[in-house]
């Protein structure tokens, strides 16, 4: 009978057993007598050790990385003062070579066209190879873990998910940004946020989040800004701009521990984001107005090259300066009415600014954007024709305001952007497994 097959990153009570598993050659390393390969099949990695006549067969003798193995063996563990994954070996006592052959382009697919130095746009071109690397696999197992997590946060505070629409025929964030396309007859977009459907599921569903994908039509190239995102959304209902800031900071947190609660996965962050540490709360809050007069001391001048002034745009460069300078998570509130999106609900203490927060990170800056919303009708009319947006196709998000309005606000969480900062990644690219931006629609 056949031992038991294994995944590589198992069998820690298997030592002295004989196992049977799968994987593909990560590396191989030859001496005389002796051939060591490491296998990784997605869940570990392994060191098998071939010896005698199974390391001088002529597959053993031209094996390539990347081919798919099958072997069989018994699983010890490493001697003293020798390494390997999970400090074990397996001594292999059989092997086959699957789906006939030896990898075809082999060392030479992984190695020779992708060396330190390649450019990140080749590199993306062989996106299907390179995922296959420590560093990028281990990105995409922190990102489902981080998906996964938001799900049992979202779960533990009873809060519903929904699937909106992503083909659209509203806007949420600006017409600049908007993917229109020929739909049937009409024109519609492909989706910039799920907000407006969120709101509209409160009534009937209480609390609710959707992850979805957002579609932006950026055309500029900066490490943080995609075509296509993965949007983490959520609408609370009957709250103030206070509890959503709390409720925020709670998620994120608890995201971050439940992520880190697996062995596994926290090993991964930390090898790709050694100095990482858990963010301490509460967070910084900082009014936009706060910003400006901190950027103006710190000379840190405006996209015109001049002193920030009140209304401007904290652009990209700017906001990450400060964030890192400052180096901890920064709820940067209460912007100005003109420099945020129509539905954004206006402070009452001050109507020249909005109960508005973007949540900023090091490295990244911002990764939330959020408010509270609108909800007098008379208002959001008034704030559509300031806007000179048409409010007839938005008749569904406006009825809401006449059926039951209440005081209700949400955000939304890039989830690149998201990882981008906990993985230390230099650029959201990497935070994805097929990423689209300005003039790239492939693989
Ligand atoms: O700040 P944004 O545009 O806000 C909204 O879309 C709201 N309607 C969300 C809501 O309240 N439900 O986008 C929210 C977040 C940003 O903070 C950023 O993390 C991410 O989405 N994001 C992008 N990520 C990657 N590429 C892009 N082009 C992005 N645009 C926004
Ligand atoms: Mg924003």
């Amino acid at each position: 009978t056949d031992p038991e097959k294994i995944q590589l990153g198992d069998g820690a009570e298997k030592k002295g057993t004989r196992v049977r598993v799968f994987g593909r050659v990560h590396r191989e390393r030859r001496q005389k007598e002796v051939m060591f390969v490491t296998l990784r099949d997605g869940y570990g990695f392994m060191q098998v050790i071939l010896q005698g006549d199974l390391a001088k067969t002529y597959d053993a003798l031209t094996l390539t990385r990347e081919t798919s193995m099958e072997i069989l063996g018994e699983l010890r563990e490493v001697p003293a003062g020798a390494h390997a994954p999970n400090n074990r070996e397996l001594h292999a006592d059989y092997y086959v070579i699957h789906a006939g052959g030896k990898a075809a382009g082999g060392d030479d697919a992984i190695t020779n066209r992708v060396s330190k130095d390649t450019e990140h746009a080749t590199l993306l071109d062989l996106r299907h190879l390179t995922l296959r690397g420590e560093n990028a696999s281990k990105v995409m197992i922190v990102r489902d873990a981080v998906e996964f997590a938001f799900n049992t946060v979202y779960k533990e505070l009873r809060m519903r998910k929904v699937s909106p629409p992503a083909l659209v025929q509203t806007q949420v964030e600006g017409g600049a940004t908007l993917f229109k396309f020929q739909y049937y007859t009409e024109e519609a977009y492909l989706t910039q946020s799920s907000q407006l459907y969120l709101e509209t599921c409160l009534p009937s569903m209480g609390d609710v989040y959707c992850i979805e994908k957002s579609f932006r039509a950026e055309k500029s190239l900066t490490r943080r800004h995609l075509s296509e995102y993965s949007h983490i959304e959520a609408e609370l209902d009957f709250i103030t701009f206070d509890d959503l800031l709390n409720h925020l900071e709670h998620v994120m947190c608890r995201v971050l521990e439940v992520t880190m609660s697996d062995p596994t996965i926290k090993q991964y962050i930390l090898d790709l984001n050694p100095e990482f540490q858990m963010p301490e709360r509460p967070f910084k809050r900082m009014k936009y107005s706060e910003a400006i007069d901190w950027l103006v001391e710190h000379n840190i001048p405006n996209e015109e090259g001049h002193p920030h002034k009140f209304g401007d745009d904290i652009a990209e460069a700017a906001e990450r300066r400060m964030t890192d300078i400052i180096n901890r998570p920064i709820f940067l509130t209460h912007f100005p009415t003109e420099i945020k999106a129509f539905y954004m609900q206006r402070d009452p203490q001050d109507p020249r600014v909005t109960e508005s927060v973007d949540c900023l990170m090091p490295g990244v800056g911002e990764i939330v954007g959020g408010s509270m919303r609108m909800y007098d009708y008379e208002e959001l009319m008034a704030a559509f024709a300031r806007e000179g947006i048409d409010p007839k196709p938005y008749y569904w998000y406006t009825d809401q305001r006449k059926y039951g309005s209440s005081p209700h606000g949400g955000y939304g969480l890039g989830l690149e952007r998201f990882l981008a900062w906990l993985c230390k990644q230099h650029t959201v690219r990497d935070c994805c497994l097929y990423p689209r931006y300005f003039g790239r629609c492939k693989p």
